[in-house]
């Protein structure tokens, strides 16, 4: 049943509704807390007039760092503790290809920070860009690695190595020396470094982690995001082979990232909260009408979802309002608190 009063001793959990929210643009800007954001979740943990706590979780398209890292920075921001239970990054389910590829090269991110999370989700052998870089330095004529990328890189004979899989973890920090390496291994023979394929028939599969052009981060126009680097080696391919280049993308707006978080829901209300059914209804929050709108709302009218997927789009990030965005929404609010009261009011 709703829990729809409360009793001197304990606040009631709500069963009937859960809550999905976007970070960046929409909890988190540039790094810092959108204020707004800390007033939503103390409402969502019962400080609301039917004292009631509502369950929800995290769907980001960013990454770079372990969930667990990406966590604990995520509740000193929010004031609030933030499990990786209740948490799903654009690389989470890039985990899956644990099973399918050993040798994998891993771009993006901080240092050499990405190799970690690659391996803490199972792969057997991770390569870097950094690593390609120390074993042949003329692979990227502008870039030499610091003192400290040297240091924490692995050299080895690259000609030797079947790398079966490219995946793009996080931002690239020098999209000119990654997009070169990336084409050295998509034109090679056997995915083997250092040679050329005469048909370029045997191209390695490319996964990205998300597909956002663009993102909110602190300056006030949304920057250059994953999706954007995407486009562009997909472009460049084509430039120097001829040949069209499919790629992959996880995150939103994928199906599959919303069939996760699902998964991930269900898991987190059981396991914190002992509800064993689904919500009627998942408020999502998000800034990004390609991603978060639309990811919502085909996921509400597709068969995979098991319940209602409610779209609502604030405009503290990549939408500002003044315009329609390219995906409608069930609703528009000015931020994520309003998003909030806005779930809670068609509930009650
Ligand atoms: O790089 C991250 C960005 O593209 C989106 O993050 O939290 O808005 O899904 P988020
Ligand atoms: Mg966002």
């Amino acid at each position: 049943a709703t829990a729809s009063h409360t009793t001197s001793t304990e606040t009631l959990v709500t069963d009937k509704f859960a809550f999905a929210f976007d970070i960046d643009g929409v909890l988190i800007r540039g790094g810092k807390v959108i204020p707004a954001a800390i007033d939503a979740m103390k409402v969502l943990n019962g400080d609301n007039r039917y004292g009631i706590k509502i369950p929800y979780i995290f769907v980001t398209n960013g990454g770079g760092k372990t969930e667990q890292e990406r966590c604990i920075q995520l509740s000193q921001q929010l004031q609030m503790e933030v499990s990786p239970g209740q948490f799903i990054c654009g690389h989470t389910p890039m985990r899956e290809l644990v099973q399918k590829y050993h040798t994998v090269l891993v771009v993006g991110g901080e240092g050499e920070k990405c190799r970690e999370v690659a391996e803490g989700y199972g792969f057997k052998d991770v390569v870097t860009p950094g690593d390609i870089i120390k074993d042949n330095e003329a692979t990227t004529p502008f870039r030499t690695l610091t003192e400290d990328e040297y240091k924490n890189s692995r050299a080895r004979n690259f000609a030797e190595v079947d790398i079966e899989a490219i995946l793009v973890f996080a931002d690239s920090r020098d999209w000119a020396s990654d997009q070169q390496i990336i084409l050295d291994l998509l034109m090679s023979k056997n995915h083997r470094l250092g040679s050329r394929s005469d048909t370029y028939h045997d191209a390695p599969p490319v996964f990205f982690s998300h597909n956002d052009v663009v993102w909110s981060a602190s300056h006030d126009l949304t920057r250059l995001g994953m999706g954007a680097l995407r486009v562009s080696l997909e472009a460049m391919y084509k430039a120097v082979t001829g040949r069209a280049l499919q790629t992959n993308a996880f995150g939103k707006p994928q199906l599959g990232t919303f069939q996760f978080a699902t998964r991930l829901l269900r898991q987190w209300r059981l396991e914190t909260h002992g509800i064993d059914s689904a919500p009627d209804t998942v408020y999502f929050v998000g800034d990004t009408p390609e991603s978060d709108i639309r990811g919502t709302n085909e996921f509400d009218s597709s068969d995979s979802s098991e319940n209602t997927w409610y779209s609502i789009l604030v405009r503290t990030g990549v939408y500002q309002g003044g315009t329609t965005p390219t995906f409608a929404p069930r609703a528009t609010v000015d931020n994520v608190l309003d998003a909030v009261r806005h779930g809670i009011e068609r509930e009650y």
